[in-house]
């Protein structure tokens, strides 16, 4: 509140003002990189990233089935060509064992995306990279504060992308970030969120850009949040290990599997429901919803969305685990106000809805 009435009493409520600079030096110390870039929204945080990473026209870009379609939007409105790789079982996330076999001539940069909380498994992709010259782009709009072998996740490749919206571990309402150590590329970010103004002549422009800027009251909350984020981080592990202590005891239901190689901050707790449950993610969601829990269901795999498939993308490419994970895949309430007791509550209707069998809802 302090911070906020600050921007408002010295008229900084714009993107112009100190709190963004102090967010942006916040977030890239807090990472251990150099630079970080504030923008409107994660999507326009994935976008800048590839602008900055110089991903153009034509270019592919590697990226997991399973994930948002802002991952897909960021590369085709900068011309390029999402190629998509299947999930891995146990953490959902690009099985990057896949990887090699869809690369091309054409193929420029691998975007990982962490997800749910718990990193993609980051050595054997930046090797793959470093053998094929590709830029590598992580997507770590939910896993503020996670690690990979003790590096935190949005420091392991070549330029990351944070989304701050309302539902993020840090939030600012809405919100992003991109961070980088490259000063080459944390400069093409800055150009790009600000229509590519030209330092030497103010309204020449010779590329394309946005208006992807992040106000001096959105980072202000972002500046606030900082002071906070290892302490939100613990409450998500603690409420994820009670979830997962809990669910372990019912049969047909799988959780994240965290990695020993990785700290997953559980940004969602998330189930996936054994087919031979007879049972989907939608007819639990139904289930739970009479007994006034709200959940949400899973991703749809990028293949799958009608909004791509129209323009003729991915035709006849299947991604069996996205498939399966897709439909038996949901997420029980995981705010950060949720209390030990609430889990508990979810816990029981979850065994509750398992125990009353097969059905469509
Ligand atoms: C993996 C991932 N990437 C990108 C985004 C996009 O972020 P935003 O909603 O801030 O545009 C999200 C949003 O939830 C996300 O989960």
């Amino acid at each position: 509140m302090e911070l906020l009435a600050e921007c408002i009493r010295t008229g900084f409520i714009s993107s112009d003002g100190p709190f963004v600079r102090e967010f942006e030096a916040r977030m890239a110390a807090y990472l251990g990189t150099a630079h970080g870039v504030a923008v409107c929204n994660g999507t326009a945080a994935l976008e800048t990233a590839l602008f900055a990473a110089g991903i153009g026209e034509g270019d592919e870009v590697i990226m997991p089935a399973f994930t948002i379609i802002s991952c897909a939007v960021a590369a085709i409105r900068l011309g390029a060509v999402p190629v998509l790789v299947d999930a891995e079982p146990e953490t959902w996330n690009m099985d990057v064992s896949r990887i090699e076999a869809k690369l091309t001539p054409r193929t420029r940069a691998i975007m990982a995306v962490h997800i749910y909380g718990h990193p993609t498994d980051m050595d054997p992709l930046l090797e793959l990279a470093r053998r094929h010259r590709l830029k590598v782009i992580e997507d770590a709009a939910e896993v503020h504060g996670a690690e990979y072998k003790g590096r935190k996740c949005g420091n392991l490749g070549d330029v990351a992308a944070f989304s701050f919206y309302a539902n993020k571990i840090v939030t600012t309402g809405e919100g992003g970030m991109v961070v980088t150590k490259d000063p080459g590329m944390a400069e093409r970010a800055r150009s790009y969120r600000n229509l590519c103004f030209r330092p030497d002549r103010r309204f020449l422009h010779t590329e394309l850009g946005y208006n992807f800027r992040m106000t001096n009251l959105q980072a202000a909350l972002g500046v606030a949040q900082m002071d906070r984020i290892d302490e939100f981080v613990e409450i998500k592990r603690r409420l994820g290990a009670r979830y997962v202590r809990g669910l372990s005891t019912l049969d047909g239901i799988k959780c994240q599997v965290e990695k020993p190689w990785a700290r997953m901050v559980y940004w969602m707790y998330c189930v996936e429901l054994d087919p031979r449950l007879g049972l989907t993610a939608a007819a639990l969601m139904d289930r739970l919803a009479k007994k006034g829990i709200g959940c949400r269901p899973f991703f749809l795999g990028l293949h799958e969305q009608p909004v791509l498939r129209e323009r003729g993308w991915f035709a006849g490419e299947e991604y069996p685990v996205t498939e399966r994970i897709a439909r038996q895949g949901l997420y029980l309430p995981s705010g950060l106000t949720l209390t030990e007791s609430q889990v508990d509550e979810v816990l029981a209707a979850v065994a509750a809805a398992l125990r009353a069998g097969p059905g469509n809802g």
